[in-house]
C-alpha cells in the first residue's frame, strides 16, 4: 500500500453562533472520514478553526458590550468543547484571527498583486449615516424593485426570486439603526476573477475528473458559461473600517481583507500552527509538502453545498496565481431537515450541540444516525426522530452490541475467556476481508450510509447463525462444549469485524471494544477485520437504549418562548418606562395569565422624529410611527440618548395605554426601555426586518 498524506478540514463555523446540529452533520461527515484513513494507515491531519472576521461578529460584539476578540475567545472555547463532545477529532482547531492566518493572507495579496490580478476601483455602496459605516448587502432592506414586496435583503427577493443590487431597493432602510442609508463611493480592492488567466484556469480545475462532485461540476459549468462568454465577475475583496478583520498591507488600515478571502486562507494557518506543535513536540512534517505544489501530497475539503462557490471558484483561483497548491477534492453536503422541515427556532428543531450533550444524551446515536443516512451526493438529509430512536434502539443495540452481549457472557463463563473455533477457518476470515474491503471503498467514496446498512446485514447474518446454534441448550449439556465455545467464537469475529467496520462512526465505543473486550492495547486498525481473536476480557456494558421521550425533550429545551413577563407589583411610569424584571423570583400570586398579558397592545414603532423638550430635563419627544398612524410620546430618556441619534430608530411602543396629560402636552402611549441598578437606560429595539406598527407578542 503507498501510503497518502492528506491534509483534511472541515469548513470554519463562524464565531458568532453556537454549534448546532446541522453543523455536526459536517464535522461528523469529516471526521468519519479522516478517522477511516488514519485507520487505513494513511497519513492525516484534519484541521479546522473558528471564523472570526466581519461584520456580524463586529456587531455582535457590541450588543454584548464586549470587543470582537472577547468575543471569539469565549465562542472558540464554546465550540471546541462542543465538538471534543461529540468526538470530532481535529488535530488541531485554531482561529482565523491568528498571526500565521495574517502572513498567509498578506503573502497571497502580495504575490496575486504582482500578478497583476488586483484591481482598484470605486464602488458605490450603501452607507449608514447613523452608526457611519458601509452596509454589507443583508444589512440593508427595502422593497423588492422587482415585485414591490417589502422588507426585502438587500441582494434578493426571497419573494420573486429576483437578484439584484441594493442600491436599487425602494424605500431602503439599515438594519443595524433603521436609519435610511445615503449612497457613498469608496475605493475597493478586487481579485480579477475575469481575467483570461483564470478563467482558463477554472474550466480545467473545475473540470478534472472526480475532483468535484458531478452535481457540483455541472453547477460549475454553469457558473462559468460557455468558453469567451466571459461569465466570471471581479471579486471585491476589501471592506472599509470599522471592520473587524486584517488591514490591507499598504493602505494605512483603510481598507480591510474581506472575511471570505481569509477564512479559507485559514485552513491554511491552523495548519501552520499544527506544524509548529508538531516541530517543537519533535515529529516534525513536511509543511511544504502540503502546501507548495508539485508534491504528492492531497487537500481534501468537506463543505456545505451554500459555501460551493467560495471554495470552487474563489479559494483555488487564488491559490493557483498565489503560487500555492490547489484542492485536490471539494467534497459539499447537503442541509439538515428536522422532521423534513427546515430547522426553527419556533418549533425547537434547531438543536444546538450543547444542550444535547447537556440532557445526556450520547453522541454516538447521533453520529451512528447521521452515518446511516450520509451518501456522496449534495441531497439534503432528514433527521427523523422515531426514525434517530428506530436506528439507535433496534440497529446499534438491538443488533450490533447485541451479538457480543450475548456471545461473551457464555466465554466468560464456561471458558474463562478463552475462543476456539471448530473446523477451517479460512472462509470465515475470507469473507470478513471481503466485507472490509467493501466497506473501505465505500468509506473512500463517503458512502457510509452502504457501510451500515451493509453491517447490519452482516449483523443479522451472525445473530441468526448464532441462534441457529441453540448455543442456551448447549450450554446445558456438558459434552457440547466444544460446539458452544466454536457458535460463540464465530459471533465474536463477527461482532469484531463490525467493530472495525463501526469504528469512524462509533469511535469511543469500539475504543472500549478494542481494549477492553479483545485486549488489543490500542484502537482498531483497518486490518484488525481478518485477524481471529484468541481471548476476550470480561464484557462490560457498552451502550444504552435511547428512549422516545429524550428526542422530545431535545425539542422542548431548544424551543424559544417568551420570557416571563415582568411583575405587575414593578412600577411604570409614563416617564421613566423601566420595565425589568430584576432578577427576583417570580412568585405564583404574581403571575398574570396569557389573557392579562394579551391585554397590552405592544406594537413595533418607527421612531419618526425626536425633540428636545423646552424646560424638561429627562424627557424626550418622539414621534412614533406605526403602519397606521403616528402617536406622540414623551419617554425619559434623554440622559442617555441624544435626539438626533434616536432619528430612524426602532423600537417597541405600548399604544393602548390611556392618554396621559403632562405639563408639555399629551402622551400618546410609551417606548420600552431597560435599567438596572447602575446608570443607563437602553431602548428596546426589535431584531431586524420587523417593521412599523407589527404587534409583539
Ligand atoms: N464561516 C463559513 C465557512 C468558512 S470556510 C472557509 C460558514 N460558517 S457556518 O458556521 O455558517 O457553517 C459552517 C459549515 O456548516 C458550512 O459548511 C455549512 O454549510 C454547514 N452548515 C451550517 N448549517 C447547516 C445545516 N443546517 N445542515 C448542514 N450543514 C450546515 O459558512
Ligand atoms: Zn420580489
Amino acid at each position: 500500500m503507498t501510503r497518502r498524506r492528506i491534509l483534511v478540514t472541515s469548513a470554519l463555523p463562524y464565531a458568532n453562533g453556537a454549534i448546532h446540529l446541522g453543523h455536526l452533520v459536517e464535522y461528523i461527515q469529516t471526521d468519519i472520514w479522516a478517522r477511516f484513513q488514519k485507520m487505513a494507515g494513511h497519513e492525516v491531519h484534519y484541521v479546522c478553526a473558528d471564523d472570526t472576521h466581519g461584520t456580524p461578529i463586529m456587531l455582535r460584539a457590541e450588543a454584548e458590550g464586549i470587543t470582537p476578540r472577547q468575543l471569539i475567545e469565549r465562542v472558540w472555547h464554546e465550540h471546541k468543547r462542543d465538538f471534543d463532545g461529540f468526538h470530532i477529532a481535529f488535530d488541531n482547531y485554531y482561529s482565523t484571527d491568528s498571526p500565521e492566518n495574517r502572513a498567509f493572507c498578506e503573502d497571497i495579496y502580495a504575490r496575486l498583486k504582482a500578478a497583476g490580478l488586483i484591481a482598484i476601483r470605486s464602488v458605490e455602496q450603501f452607507y449608514d449615516p447613523v452608526k457611519q459605516m458601509f452596509l454589507p448587502d443583508r444589512y440593508v432592506r427595502g422593497e423588492c424593485p422587482k415585485c414591490c414586496a417589502k422588507d426585502q435583503y438587500g441582494d434578493a427577493c426571497e419573494v420573486c426570486g429576483a437578484t439584484y443590487a441594493p442600491t436599487e431597493l425602494g424605500n431602503p432602510y439599515s438594519v443595524v439603526s433603521g436609519a435610511r442609508p445615503e449612497r457613498r463611493a469608496s475605493e475597493h480592492h478586487f481579485f480579477r476573477l475575469s481575467d483570461a488567466r483564470c478563467e482558463a484556469f477554472l474550466r480545467k480545475f473545475t473540470q478534472a475528473e472526480s475532483r468535484l462532485q458531478p452535481e457540483a461540476a455541472n453547477k460549475m459549468k454553469e457558473w462559468l458559461g460557455e468558453p469567451g462568454e466571459q461569465r466570471l465577475a471581479d471579486w471585491d475583496i476589501s471592506r472599509d473600517p470599522p471592520y473587524f478583520g486584517f488591514a490591507i498591507p499598504g493602505t494605512d488600515g483603510k481598507k480591510f481583507f474581506y472575511v471570505w478571502l481569509d477564512a479559507p486562507v485559514g485552513y491554511f494557518g491552523s495548519f501552520a500552527e499544527y506544524a509548529a506543535k508538531r516541530k517543537a513536540a519533535g515529529a516534525p512534517l513536511d509543511e511544504e509538502a502540503f502546501l507548495r505544489p508539485g508534491h504528492d501530497t492531497e487537500l481534501v475539503h468537506f463543505i456545505g453545498k451554500d459555501i460551493l462557490y467560495f471554495h470552487a471558484l474563489f479559494w483555488p483561483a487564488m491559490l493557483e496565481h498565489a503560487g500555492y497548491r490547489t484542492p485536490s477534492k471539494i467534497f459539499a453536503h447537503g442541509f439538515l431537515t428536522v422532521n423534513g422541515e427546515k430547522m426553527s427556532k419556533s418549533r425547537g428543531t434547531f438543536i444546538t450541540a450543547e444542550s444535547y450533550l447537556r440532557l445526556g444524551l450520547n453522541p454516538e446515536w447521533l453520529r451512528y444516525y447521521y452515518a446511516a443516512k450520509l451518501g456522496p451526493t449534495m441531497e439534503d438529509i432528514d433527521l427523523n426522530f422515531d426514525d434517530f430512536v428506530a436506528k439507535v434502539n433496534s440497529d446499534l443495540v438491538g443488533k450490533y452490541v447485541n451479538i457480543a452481549s450475548r456471545a461473551a457472557r457464555f466465554i466468560a463463563k464456561t471458558f474463562g475467556g478463552e475462543l476456539a473455533y471448530v473446523g477451517d477457518t479460512q472462509p470465515l476470515v475470507q469473507d470478513a476481508l471481503e466485507c472490509a474491503r467493501l466497506a473501505a471503498e465505500a468509506y473512500e467514496a463517503r458512502e457510509y450510509g452502504r457501510v451500515v446498512r451493509e453491517a447490519m446485514r452482516v449483523a443479522d447474518r451472525i445473530n441468526e447463525q448464532f441462534d441457529r446454534a441453540q448455543p442456551w441448550n448447549l450450554a446445558k449439556d456438558a459434552s457440547r462444549r466444544v460446539p458452544l465455545q466454536d457458535a460463540c467464537s464465530r459471533a465474536l469475529f463477527g461482532f469484531k469485524l463490525l467493530s472495525v467496520l463501526l469504528a469512524p462512526a462509533l469511535p469511543r465505543l469500539t475504543q472500549r471494544v478494542a481494549r477492553e473486550l479483545f485486549g488489543l492495547g490500542r484502537d482498531f486498525a483497518w486490518s484488525d477485520a481478518g485477524e481471529l481473536p484468541r481471548r476476550i476480557g470480561p464484557y462490560s456494558h457498552l451502550i444504552t437504549r435511547l428512549e422516545a421521550a429524550q428526542a422530545g425533550a431535545l425539542i422542548e429545551a431548544n424551543r424559544e418562548s417568551l420570557q416571563p413577563a415582568p411583575p405587575p407589583s414593578q412600577q411604570r411610569h409614563a416617564e421613566h418606562q423601566q420595565h425589568v424584571a430584576q432578577g427576583a423570583a417570580v412568585s405564583q400570586d404574581e403571575t398574570i395569565s396569557i389573557d392579562e398579558f394579551a391585554k397590552i397592545d405592544l406594537r413595533v414603532a418607527r421612531i419618526a422624529d425626536a425633540q428636545q423638550v423646552e424646560g424638561a430635563d429627562k424627557l424626550v419627544k418622539l414621534t412614533l410611527d406605526i403602519g397606521t398612524e403616528t402617536r406622540t410620546v414623551f419617554a425619559g430618556i434623554k440622559s442617555a440618548y441624544a435626539p438626533e441619534s434616536l432619528r430612524g430608530r426602532y423600537t417597541v411602543m405600548v399604544a393602548n395605554l390611556a392618554p396621559r396629560k403632562m405639563r408639555f402636552g399629551v402622551s400618546e402611549g410609551m417606548v420600552l426601555a431597560a435599567s438596572g441598578e447602575g446608570p443607563g437606560i437602553f431602548l428596546i429595539a426589535p431584531d431586524a426586518g420587523a417593521q412599523p406598527g407589527m404587534r409583539v407578542k
